[in-house]
């Protein structure tokens, strides 16, 4: 999938399906691990332990509108394919928890994606489930709780649409602030010196000074 956000929206559908008024994302960027963690824990009915590896499969679903179920098998390739780890937990009748790593830094990382609109669209399609969304950049951490929004909102609803573009704002602004989803390790520039030291190493008499003949 081109986009994080999107394995993220998938994986929370599955939760909302199952019919959870709780989803806790927590996105995890540390970067002197090289590590990114992504989390995403329901309170749904969860998966009975005799199909807790079956759904992995990506010819499993209990979707009655096609044949393949693809959101999980799909986050588990990319974390495999980015040196990452996948593990998932269900219990039935109590939730399921889903958890993969990826290393920061890897060619084949997808880039986060807009988790403002993410959120957004969670929100306005179901604002009777409540969502803790925290993500950390080493020890910086954003949190998004609806049930403090809620709160706070009085009379009015969580889904109006002025609401719903605050939050989007408020998230994209914050991750901003935190720097978050900047995948790419920076390697350290070489200097000229040290290019020509590495392809053309000067022996130790040249003082430092070559001269190059170009020969026609
Ligand atoms: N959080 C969850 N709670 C309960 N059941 C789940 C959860 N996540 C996955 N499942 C079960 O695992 C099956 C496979 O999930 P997966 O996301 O891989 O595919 P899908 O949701 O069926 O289809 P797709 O993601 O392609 O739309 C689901 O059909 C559902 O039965
Ligand atoms: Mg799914």
């Amino acid at each position: 999938m081109r986009e994080l956000a999107l394995h993220i929206m998938d994986l929370i559908e599955n939760g909302l399906n199952a019919g959870a008024t709780l989803v806790e994302l927590t996105v995890e960027e540390d970067r002197s691990a090289h590590r990114l963690a992504v989390h995403i824990r329901d309170n749904g009915r969860g998966i009975p332990e005799t199909l807790v590896n079956e759904v992995l499969n990506p010819f499993f679903t209990t979707r009655t509108t096609r044949r393949v179920g693809m959101g999980l098998s799909l986050f588990r390739e990319a974390s495999r394919r980015c040196e990452g780890s996948f593990d998932l937990k269900s219990e039935e009748g109590k939730g399921t928890e889903v958890s993969a790593t990826f290393r920061l830094g890897h060619i084949d990382l997808a880039p986060l994606g807009d988790m403002g609109s993410t959120l957004s669209c969670l929100i306005i399609g179901n604002p009777g489930v409540d969502f803790l969304y925290r993500h950390l950049v080493d020890d910086r951490v954003f949190e998004l709780d609806t049930r403090k929004v809620k709160d706070q909102l009085g009379e009015a609803h969580i889904n109006e649409p002025e609401v719903v573009q605050y939050i989007g704002a408020l998230v994209n602004e914050s991750l901003s602030e935190l720097g978050a989803g900047r995948f790419e390790i920076p390697r350290p520039r070489e200097s000229c010196r040290e290019v020509q030291d590495r392809h053309h190493p000067l022996p130790a008499e040249a003082g430092g000074v070559q001269s190059i003949t170009m020969e026609e």
